[in-house]
């Protein structure tokens, strides 16, 4: 869902849903990398952090986005981190962006917090993760949280960005699929 805005990155994109058809993963890229790349920009980000690398397309849009950021993205798919590592050299943003291989539950707590920008992109999002991200972003940082319609542990982080006590939210999308939210 571009909207016929130019995507530089439309190639990793689509290679992302061929490789899931071949691999037969969840690798589902994002629909709008572009919009990604503007709310950093917008936020003026120096540190991103994204759940969910797949291929990397998210992780540089954000890159591309904020020019002067870094951007830790966490995948613990070995093939998924094969091929993210490789189209990131291919764009020449490996300098800014680090491809962490492992669990979230294991990465995140080896992170520094203070991030500008967190983005949940990691299939169901689930209070525990939630919460550890809170930690991670600075007051008055951007949380994007993706996939919060699947049901499930998604309606208590729904729930809990909604509450209007710890953050201001509102849904980007028709279907409530995706959320931004500022640290309050
Ligand atoms: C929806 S895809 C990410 C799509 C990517 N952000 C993009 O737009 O191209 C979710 C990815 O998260 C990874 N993932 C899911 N749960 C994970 C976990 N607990 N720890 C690390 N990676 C995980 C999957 O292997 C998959 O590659």
């Amino acid at each position: 869902m571009t909207g016929g805005v130019t995507d530089p990155f439309a190639k990793i994109r689509a290679a992302t849903n061929a490789h899931r058809a071949r691999h037969g993963c969840g690798a589902h890229p994002y629909d709008n990398g572009p919009l990604l790349a503007a709310l950093a920009a917008a936020a003026d980000a120096r540190r991103i952090l994204e759940l969910g690398t797949a291929l990397g397309y998210t992780a540089m849009s954000f890159a591309s986005g904020a020019s002067d950021a870094t951007v830790d993205t966490i995948e613990r798919d070995s093939e998924h981190v094969r091929l993210a590592r490789e189209n990131i050299v291919g764009a020449s943003l490996d300098h800014r962006i680090t491809v962490h291989e492992g669990d979230f539950a294991t990465i995140l707590p080896t992170l520094d917090p203070g991030y500008d920008v967190a983005f949940f992109d990691g299939h169901t999002p689930s209070p525990g993760l939630h919460k550890t991200l809170r930690g991670l972003l600075r007051t008055g940082g951007t949380l994007i949280t993706a996939n919060l319609n699947h049901g499930g542990t998604a309606d208590a982080v729904r729930k809990a960005l909604f509450d209007g006590k710890s953050w201001r939210s509102a849904l980007i999308d028709e279907d409530g699929e995706t959320a931004i939210s500022v640290k309050l």
